[in-house]
């Protein structure tokens, strides 16, 4: 997809983005409020703010970073969502006054930056803007390459009276990037919501942290801090800024 930007997502998907993904587990918020210190705290991709709100329900105050106008539209008249500063920006080159006692990027958005060198410089740019001490969060999925067969894969994920819901995607294991379609079938047409991954493996992901000066201080297979394996498949990595 020659035309996809870092804002094309958000800005296809905001009007249903809410009614497919409005679940998130609490134990999310836990953590995060936990590893915030009662400082303020960043998000990467806050979209409509399914995980902003609830932090900011806690007590915490959250800045938000994103490049889609369509996504922070639909946050704006949720309770609380005018309080909450957003910086329009991509995560390799925002700039926000101020230093983060907690930086987090959740629900694999973290790949949604597209290159080796975009992802980079965003473990840079979230360093640069964490207090000493202070923590960034990932919540990722392991890459199952598996899924694929001769690159590429067709999934039903969704069956109703009216629609049915597929995904379609390809792999370019040079780049380690998936090109994805949401395509949405109803009897009144087609829509398609597309997104592209550049995936990353947890060792790759700490590669760049150290060159960014953060170290690994936790990886959990899950919110509620289970053990991460061989058998996990997604991660919460915490990484602690040196010095
Ligand atoms: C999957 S949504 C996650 C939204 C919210 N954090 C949640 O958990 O529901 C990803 C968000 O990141 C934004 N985004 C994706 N790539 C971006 C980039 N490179 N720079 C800034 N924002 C980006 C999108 O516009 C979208 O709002």
């Amino acid at each position: 997809m020659h035309d996809y930007s870092a804002d094309t997502y958000g800005e296809r998907i905001a009007d249903i983005y809410d009614s497919w993904y409005a679940a998130y587990d609490e134990r999310c918020i836990d953590v995060l409020a936990e590893l915030a210190h009662g400082g303020p705290a960043l998000e990467l991709g806050i979209g409509t703010g399914r995980i902003a709100l609830p932090l900011r329900q806690r007590g915490v105050s959250v800045h938000g970073v994103d490049a889609s106008p369509a996504m922070v539209a639909k946050l704006r008249p949720k309770p609380g969502g005018a309080e909450i500063p957003v910086t329009m920006a991509t995560f390799s080159d925002f700039a926000i006054d101020g230093r983060f006692a907690l930086a987090f990027v959740a629900f694999n958005t973290f790949f949604a930056t597209l290159t080796q060198d975009e992802q980079v410089r965003c473990m840079e740019n979230v360093a640069r803007h964490l207090a000493p001490g202070g923590r960034f969060v990932i919540e990722a999925f392991v890459p199952d390459l598996t899924r694929f067969v001769s690159s590429q894969t067709l999934r039903v994920t969704g069956v109703e009276t009216g629609a049915v819901r597929i995904d379609a995607s390809q792999l370019d294991l040079a780049q380690q990037r998936v090109t994805s379609q949401h395509i949405v079938l109803t009897e009144h047409g087609v829509r398609l919501y597309p997104v592209t991954l550049r995936y990353v493996w947890p060792s790759e992901m700490d590669l760049m942290a150290r060159i960014a000066g953060l170290r690994l201080e936790h990886r959990w297979a899950d919110w509620a801090r289970a053990p991460f394996g061989a058998e996990s498949t997604k991660h919460i990595s915490v990484y602690q800024r040196e010095g």
